[in-house]
């Protein structure tokens, strides 16, 4: 493969979209080789005003379309992702270096969400509330909110956005996306097939068609100033513990609302009577997978003192034999890193680990003779003595940090002793350890899994997490009430004016 031929092949996939791009300010490359695959033309504050003018517009349109109408388009998008579902997985893996089976896993993830949007869309369930009042009748109603910021990370550069997006759809509000300046070009992709969706809806007015969903290019600037705009009602932000912790306080001081997706530091007990051929292979797809880039990679494990020489030796030889280099070549189980940066922060937490006694297996770059520019690793594994302050850091890479344990109970407080709070499991057979780790003196994780590893979510659940992972939750359940506005009514039907709490408040008129 030679530079050229990704960025020709980029050119090919955004012609599918039907997107030419002439130059831009912002370049564009692929983790797969370090090569330039394109250009685009950032946005500054004055565009962002202008798109969010844009969306305040076409919300005032698009809140009045029933529900269900609003599931027809979502339905109309979902169609476009099935047929274009090779080609934006394929875009997702040159711009992020995914695998081919993870960047289609993307799409899937996407298409998913929309069904359940759809179904949505005919279920967005206010009740009826049992009133004290005689002759009163009194209601919960779920109203559209308003434009609604999304803020994205380069590890899930199309599947977070259709979380929100999907759902924000049906409940009638309009979309200002800010993709990573990373991935750009995947967030391009995804509007411009959401385009042939309005197209297909039908009737969709001028304000719709510009303001229902846009893409805003640019880097954290861009970011603080969809946080701090007041017409922005609701921002979901997904990516680092910093990265929240500079958006919230923005939206805080204008007494917004945020869905707060941040960092995770996942965790697993694997105990004496586990399945040890399940866990190896989860273990494996958890912290090996994305190239250890996903908010939901297995960071650390727990194993039962027992078993933790067998279990050790079964995960070497099968990190041994992971296929690792183009993300674009059937076989590759591990692509690239997104970047020098993460290479040296992983490098710097290997060297840190070791000064602390750890014992490191991997972690090496491999491939730099045949990409300079690019930066591909082995995934690497490091028996800690102990969960130290490094352990307790969410470093983006490939490292899976080994503790023995003898006691359950000990183990699980060692495996919330951490400030983030996203997913967590526990390998076992015993009902009883299983049960303990998923009551509430057990993780305290939003995602609690058993007998299977803590990444690769499906999107019926609610997703997101504790502590400093930020407790917002996205894509299924009911978070999409944090999408809506909740009106309570009250209805007085009857020919007197009893006031709540039996008062009395009157004078002889
Ligand atoms: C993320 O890494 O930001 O649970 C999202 C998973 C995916 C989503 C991860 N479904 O691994």
């Amino acid at each position: 493969m030679t530079t050229d031929t990704l960025f020709r092949e980029t050119g090919a996939l955004l012609a599918e979209f039907g997107i030419a791009l002439s130059d831009g300010d912002l370049p564009v490359g692929s983790p797969i080789d370090g090569s330039r695959i394109a250009a685009v033309q950032r946005h500054d504050r004055a565009d962002l005003d202008r798109m969010t003018a844009a969306a305040e517009r076409a919300f005032i349109a698009w809140r009045s379309v029933p529900p269900p109408r609003r599931g027809e388009l979502v339905r109309l998008f979902a169609e476009e992702l099935r047929h274009h579902k090779q080609a934006l997985g394929r875009l997702v893996s040159i711009e992020a270096g995914k695998i081919l089976e993870e960047g289609q896993g993307e799409v899937q993830e996407m298409i998913d969400i929309c069904d359940f949007a759809v179904g949505l869309s005919r279920q967005l369930y206010g009740r009826v509330v049992a009133s004290e009042r005689p002759g009163h009748r009194m209601l919960e109603t779920w109203h559209p909110l308003g434009p609604v910021g999304i803020i994205t990370a380069f590890n899930f550069p199309v599947a977070v956005w259709s979380w929100n997006a999907a759902i924000a759809l049906v409940c009638g509000d309009t979309l200002l996306w800010k993709p990573s300046d990373k991935t750009p070009l995947c967030a391009l992709a995804c509007n411009a097939l959401f385009a042939r969706a309005i197209d297909r809806f039908g009737g969709a007015s001028e304000d719709l068609r510009r303001g229902l969903s846009q893409v805003a290019i640019g880097g954290p600037e861009l970011g603080r100033a969809l946080a701090a705009d007041r017409r922005v009602p609701l921002v979901s932000a997904t990516g680092s513990t910093r990265m929240g912790g500079t958006v919230a306080p923005v939206v805080a001081q204008r007494l917004g609302r945020t869905i707060l997706e941040l960092g995770g530091n996942n965790g697993m007990i694997v105990t004496q009577s586990a399945d040890l051929d399940l866990a190896v292979r989860a273990i494996l797809f958890a912290a090996v997978g994305t190239a250890g880039q996903r908010c939901t990679s297995l960071r650390r494990l727990f194993v039962h003192d027992s078993i933790a020489d067998t279990l050790l030796a079964r995960l070497q030889r099968a990190y041994a034999q992971v296929r690792i280099g183009d993300p674009l070549e059937p076989g590759t189980l591990v692509g690239p890193l997104i970047g020098e940066h993460a290479f040296t922060a992983m490098q710097q937490a290997l060297a840190e680990a070791r000064a602390e006694g750890a014992e490191v297996f991997g972690g090496e770059r491999v491939l730099a003779e045949r990409w300079p520019q690019a930066y591909y690793v082995r995934p690497a594994l490091a028996l800690m003595p102990a969960q130290n302050g490094l352990v307790q850091r969410e470093t983006f890479a490939p490292i899976l940090y080994v503790m023995r344990y003898r006691d359950l109970a000990d183990a699980i407080a060692t495996h919330n002793a951490v400030p983030q709070g996203l997913a967590s499991s526990i390998f076992t057979t015993d009902l009883r350890e299983a049960e303990l780790f998923t009551a509430a003196e057990g993780s305290d994780c939003g995602i609690v899994n058993v007998n299977i590893g803590p990444s690769g979510a499906e999107i019926g659940g609610a997703f997101g997490g504790e502590k400093e992972t930020g407790g917002g939750r996205e894509a299924g359940s009911d978070s999409w009430k944090a999408y809506m506005r909740r009106m309570t009514t009250t209805i007085n039907y009857s020919r007197d004016l009893p006031l709540s709490q039996g008062i009395r408040f009157a004078v002889d008129a």
